[in-house]
């Protein structure tokens, strides 16, 4: 049996780290045994220039086909911006019910991290981000546009169904990493919100993870946290992470420095996860425009996404010899950086699909 796999490479840079991605897919492929049937979809912004079209409801149930979806980068430098973001990737995210979104930060040995003194064993954790709610479901408004007068609201909404959906899948894989080692079980999972400020929504999602933790995850250790203050533990204690959740927004800010801790958008992957459904992953920094076209991006967090894709489907194995070619491949790149490498993007892609054992 095949995996049945929809190719999204997207705008900007996403084609050539797709390609990328692929190549060490066959690669896993040949070794493992493992057989993928890709099919490649156009969307993004060269065909809504085109057309006129981003994605349709038929387009968006043929998806639903799939066992998964593989995205390179949505975003164009002639498209107004939110545009392709709202119409094609939170579309997909929120249409397809991905209500997880699981970022892990893991510093690979041989890489630079803007943290001093910081090593691989400090900064080894995963986020998970709730994928449909809060401020991402857009309800608010604006009246007196444009005038002295304007006022906006722009809602944070969730109901107690999502919020339970999300901490039970974070209280899961607290316990599911718990099993794996004992310094993964020394740490609690983090809830992070804003509950000081936010009294309502931040209430309701504390509730929960206290009412969740107490009644079925007993031997699990809990901790909270205010969103500012977690910035700020990200950079001077990112040792003590584990697992974290938090809610849609927070969770986009704080992957962002979890990504610069890692070193860099070169190497930060995401899955947006529907337990019961189709996953999405994605290496999650952009398009890139300026780099297009180049050969100097670099392709391992597309192969990252295509690991945790995989990992996901089940197929463990293949998954830890990508994460240990990536590891090797690390340690011989010189800056994990677009054009400072010292290798091109194809030549990195090479690498990893040759280190596949
Ligand atoms: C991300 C991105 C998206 C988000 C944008 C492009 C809509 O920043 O995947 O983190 O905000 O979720
Ligand atoms: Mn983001």
């Amino acid at each position: 049996m095949a995996y049945k796999i929809a190719v999204i490479p997207g705008d900007g840079t996403g084609p050539e780290v797709i390609r990328e991605g692929l190549k060490v897919l066959n690669a896993v492929s040949h070794v493992y045994g493992i057989k993928f049937d890709f099919h490649t979809y156009d969307f993004g912004g060269e065909r809504y220039l085109k057309t006129g079209k981003i994605i349709d409801a038929e387009e968006i149930e043929e998806l639903k086909q799939y066992d998964a979806i593989y995205l390179g980068a949505i975003g164009h430098p002639d498209v107004k911006p939110g545009i392709l973001e709202k119409g094609l990737l939170l579309r997909i995210r929120f249409d397809l019910d991905q209500y997880i979104n699981l970022r892990p930060v893991k510093l690979y040995p041989g890489v630079e991290t803007p943290i001093k003194e910081k090593t691989p064993e400090h900064i080894d954790f995963v986020v998970i981000r709730e994928n449909t709610g809060g401020i991402y479901t857009g309800h608010g408004g604006a009246t007196r546009v444009g005038t002295p007068d304007e006022v906006t609201t722009q809602v944070m909404v969730y109901d107690r169904k999502t919020v339970d959906r999300c901490l039970k899948y974070a209280f899961e894989l607290k316990k599911r990493r718990n099993q794996i080692s004992a310094s993964y079980a020394a740490k609690p999972l983090h809830l992070v919100h804003k509950r000081n400020v936010l009294t309502y929504a931040g209430d309701l999602w504390f509730r929960a993870f206290e009412e969740m933790g107490q009644k079925s995850y007993p031997d699990i250790p809990r901790d909270y946290l205010h969103v500012d203050a977690t910035t700020m533990w990200f950079v001077k204690n990112p040792e003590w992470f584990d697992v974290i959740v938090t809610e849609n927004l927070f969770g986009d800010i704080i992957t962002d420095l979890g990504a610069m801790i890692q070193g860099g958008m070169g190497i930060a992957a995401g899955g947006n996860i529907n337990p019961e459904g189709v996953s999405m992953f994605e290496p999650i920094g952009g398009s890139a425009p300026k780099y297009t076209g180049k050969n100097v991006i670099n392709p391992l967090a597309a192969i990252e996404a295509a690991r945790m894709m995989i990992d996901e489907l089940g197929e463990h194995k293949a998954a830890d010899a990508i994460q240990k070619a990536v590891a090797t491949t690390c340690t011989r790149l010189k800056s994990l950086s677009a054009g400072k490498m010292g290798y091109s993007t194809t030549e990195v892609g090479d690498m990893v699909a040759s280190l596949i054992s």
